[in-house]
Order: structure tokens, then C-alpha cells, then sequence
């Protein structure tokens, strides 16, 4: 996620720092950015000139310190309460006041992630979708302490980002996933209830009801591993029983069949 977002920044005309664990990572990440915009330049949607320029804009690095001149920090780290409090309380002494600190998280809180910052009405969720470069709609969440500036900073950005932001309050799975998680696990139940097939459930959801992809192929290309994840988050908080993972889906999870990234999920995937 976090190198889709970087790439969104450097192609808004952003200097962008990205900072990763190792500067091995941070490479690959930059090697996948120059490739997709190597590939946009193969289909003429953008110039070689610009890509050059937009890969010119990225600046690697492993220290945090390296952030200190940012006026907008977007976290994309493990998506663990821990190691993300600890990262913001550090962030606090390195980025100047106005500094706003965005957290992409997907399921955690918002607003337990700020306390941990020194400045926490500085601190906003930015949730991108993925792949970021290609979903439009970047949820902004208002944590507890937020303060009006620092979500209409973050607005702002996701507008320059060329991203349909909305605005949203810090409620578990935020807009999309409180709606989305519950209702791909209906999918997978109904499954084994009515024991219809994954491609023939995929045709009801895309031809019944106009869903532009059937759920066996959403939830594939999602990753089994990370929708049981968010199940599993959602269910903590809301304990609604449409939350949890179904049983099927745990299964799978466990037996590495993960979707598409694992070449099987629901279907099977050829490489390439
Ligand atoms: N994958 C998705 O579909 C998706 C969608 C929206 C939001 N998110 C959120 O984005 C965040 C990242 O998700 P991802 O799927 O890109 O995960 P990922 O595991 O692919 O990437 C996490 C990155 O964080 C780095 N990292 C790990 N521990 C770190 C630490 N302590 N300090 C700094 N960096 C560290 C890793 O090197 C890695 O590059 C999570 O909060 C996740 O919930 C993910």
C-alpha cells in the first residue's frame, strides 16, 4: 500500500519521501512504482518525460528523521496497534507542529493511534484502497481529537491525489468495510447453503444485482488471508456474527489458498 500511495504522490507532483525498513525494500518498491510507470508510458497514457520526472520526485530512505520537513506523513506500516503507536509517539519529535499524521489503517482505531502522538489533533485516518493507483475513493476518518484543519489537509491531499475522498467518523471498518466485509461473508455462506458453485454465485452477484465483480473473484483478488483478517477485526469490535470469517474461509486461509496472490483461491490462477 504504501508504495501505491507514493506512487499516487509523485505522479501529483508531490516530493515524496518513502521511507521503509530497509533500503532493500524501499528499492523494490521503487523498482514496482518505475514499472507501472513504465508500463503507462508503453500504453501512451503518460509521457516518458513525466515518468522520469515523477520517479525523480521520490527520495528513499530508512530513517524517520528523513521525515522532518513533511507536511503530511501517511503511515502503511504492519497493520498492528503496537508497532503503529510507537511509530507515531516517534514521529512527534521529528515533524514540526502543523505536520499532519495520516494512518492508513484498515481496521484498527484511529483515535487509539493517535493517543499515542504527541499532537493527537494533528492525527487523521487516510484509508486508500488497493491497489491505490487504481481505486478512486480514499476514506478520510475524523479521529476523536482531530482537529477540522488537519481533516481538511488530509481532504485536500486526497484531492490533489486525483482520489474521490469522503469524510467519515472513526467507527470500526470505517464506510466500505462495515458495509462490504459482512456482506462478502453472507456471499461464502450462501455458498454452502444453497451449494452453488463459485463461478455460478459470481454470475447471481454480477448479473442479479449489477455487481461489477461476483465475490468468489473479489474476494481472491482481495486475499483470503487479509479479508479473514478484517473479518476477524470487525468481529472484535462489533461481535455481530455476519463479522466473523466464515468457517470455510478460515480453511482455506490455513491451507494457503489465499486467492489470487497464492495462484489458488475460489479459482485458479496461472502465472502471468
Ligand atoms: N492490503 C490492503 O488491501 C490494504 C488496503 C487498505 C489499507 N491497508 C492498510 O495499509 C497498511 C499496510 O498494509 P499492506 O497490505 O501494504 O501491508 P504489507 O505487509 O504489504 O506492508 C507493510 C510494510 O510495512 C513495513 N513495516 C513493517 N513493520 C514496520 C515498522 N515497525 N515500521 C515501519 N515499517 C514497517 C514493511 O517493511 C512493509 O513494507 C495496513 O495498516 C493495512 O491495514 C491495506
Amino acid at each position: 500500500m504504501g508504495a501505491g500511495i507514493a506512487q499516487l504522490c509523485i505522479q501529483a507532483g508531490l516530493e515524496t519521501v518513502g521511507r521503509e525498513v530497509t533500503l532493500e525494500l524501499a528499492e523494490r518498491a521503487q523498482g514496482g512504482i518505475a514499472h507501472f510507470l513504465g508500463r503507462a508510458v508503453e500504453k501512451g497514457k503518460l509521457d516518458a518525460a513525466e515518468r522520469d520526472a515523477a520517479l525523480g520526485r521520490l527520495r528513499l530512505t530508512t530513517e524517520l528523521a528523513d521525515l522532518a520537513g513533511c507536511d503530511v506523513v501517511i503511515e502503511a506500516i504492519v497493520e498492528e496497534l503496537g508497532p503503529k503507536r510507537e511509530l507515531f509517539a516517534a514521529l512527534g519529535g521529528i515533524v514540526r507542529q502543523e505536520t499532519v499524521l495520516a494512518t492508513n489503517t484498515s481496521a484498527l482505531s484511529v483515535t487509539e493511534i493517535a493517543a499515542a502522538a504527541s499532537r493527537p489533533e494533528r492525527v487523521v485516518g487516510m484509508h486508500f484502497f488497493n491497489p491505490a493507483p487504481l481505486m478512486p475513493l480514499v476514506e478520510i476518518v475524523r479521529a476523536e481529537l482531530s482537529s477540522d484543519d488537519a481533516v481538511e489537509t488530509a481532504y485536500a491531499l486526497g484531492q490533489r491525489l486525483g482520489r474521490n475522498p469522503i469524510r467519515c467518523h472513526d467507527t470500526p471498518g470505517f464506510v466500505v468495510n462495515r458495509v462490504l466485509i459482512p456482506l462478502l461473508n453472507d456471499c461464502i455462506r450462501v455458498l454452502d447453503e444453497s451449494r452453488v458453485a463459485p463461478e455460478d454465485l459470481d454470475t447471481a452477484m454480477t448479473n442479479g444485482a449489477g455487481w461489477p465483480m461476483g465475490p468468489c473473484t473479489l474476494v481472491d483478488l482481495v486475499g483470503i488471508d487479509v479479508h479473514v483478517h478484517a473479518s476477524e477485526a470487525l468481529y472484535e469490535k462489533l461481535r455481530e456474527p455476519r463479522m466473523a470469517p466464515p468457517p470455510r474461509l478460515v480453511a482455506m486461509k490455513n491451507a494457503g489458498l489465499l486467492g489470487r496472490k497464492s495462484g489458488r483461491g475460489f479459482f485458479s490462477y496461472e502465472k502471468g
